[in-house]
């Protein structure tokens, strides 16, 4: 079949599929909503480390959006992200016009680590993302599919949801791409003026000395109500969460850390972006 870097049509991007399939070949995923970044071409290759073929996809996916969110203002530009993504171990890019049909019904429910945090601030967003990322998967039929550790919540919910629903794939997890400051990368860091970026690049630098002060035996409340008072100290208008959790279920810790692996996460909002980072926690008797 012709030699297609982006495909638009279910169709095509199945015809390809089943070629290669033909071969014997394994198929990586990497679903995005483009702007892409570097963060994004270390999930492309980090699935090229896993399997033969790598198909990215470029999707907006309205059901993620609340009423107010920038949906509509998203940045788009597919020309630039298939330049961006050629080179990096992308075999094909899919780049579906509509995802969902007018007589579109279903939904999902999740729970586990969809439940709090992100989830109180965006009640919408993992049915979104689950359903979404549901139908893709199903579409592209990956043997694995990579997800950013940034957004590491949605990583948990996929892989509950894929464990759950008995789906095919191998869930791969890729470590956070930081900007030399230490912001975390993200579509939405072009939104940020020059002095948001500034008050940015603070955010990670109070998560890792939270982080440190957890480690060293500090109680969760005192050190995550320090960052918080530090987060706002830096110039955010506000915090809707510095949490420490269990780094497998995502249930909240309190207290002292002894023993369970732990992940500490937050979100605030710098001006008008609002922004999430998490990192792990290291306690000596982790
Ligand atoms: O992480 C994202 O960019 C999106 O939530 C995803 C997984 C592509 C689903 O729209």
């Amino acid at each position: 079949m012709p030699d297609k870097f982006a495909v638009t049509s279910e169709n095509e991007l199945r015809k390809q599929i089943w070629s290669w399939r033909g071969f014997g070949e394994t198929i990586g995923f990497v679903p995005t909503m483009g702007a892409l970044h570097a963060g994004h071409v270390s999930l492309i290759t980090k699935a090229k480390k896993h399997a033969d073929k790598v198909v990215a996809s470029i999707y907006v996916n309205e059901t993620q959006f609340a009423q107010g969110e920038d949906l509509a203002t998203y940045p788009r530009d597919h020309e630039r992200d298939c330049e961006m993504l050629r080179g990096t171990g992308c075999d094909l890019v899919y780049i579906p016009e509509k995802m969902y049909g007018d007589d579109h019904r279903t939904t999902i429910t999740v729970g586990g680590p969809a439940l709090g945090l992100e989830t109180d601030d965006r009640p919408h967003f993992f049915a979104g993302v689950a359903l979404i990322v549901t139908k893709l998967l199903n579409q592209v039929q990956p043997d694995f599919a990579v997800f950013g550790e940034k957004d590491y919540q949605q990583l948990l919910t996929i892989r509950r949801l894929t464990a759950d629903l008995d789906m095919p794939v191998r869930i791969i997890g890729a470590p956070i791409l930081r900007e030399a400051d230490g912001l975390a990368m993200s579509s939405r860091n072009r939104y940020l003026d020059e002095a948001a970026r500034q008050i940015a690049g603070r955010l990670n630098v109070i998560m890792y000395d939270c982080a440190q002060k957890i480690t060293d035996g500090e109680n969760i409340d005192t050190a995550t109500k320090r960052a918080k008072a530090q987060i706002l100290a830096a110039g955010f208008e506000r915090v809707d969460y510095v949490a420490v959790a269990d780094t497998n279920s995502l249930a909240l810790l309190k207290g002292k850390l002894v023993g369970q692996p732990a992940r500490l996460l937050v979100a605030a909002h710098c001006k008008t972006v609002r922004l999430i980072d998490n990192c792990p926690i290291n306690c000596a008797d982790n």
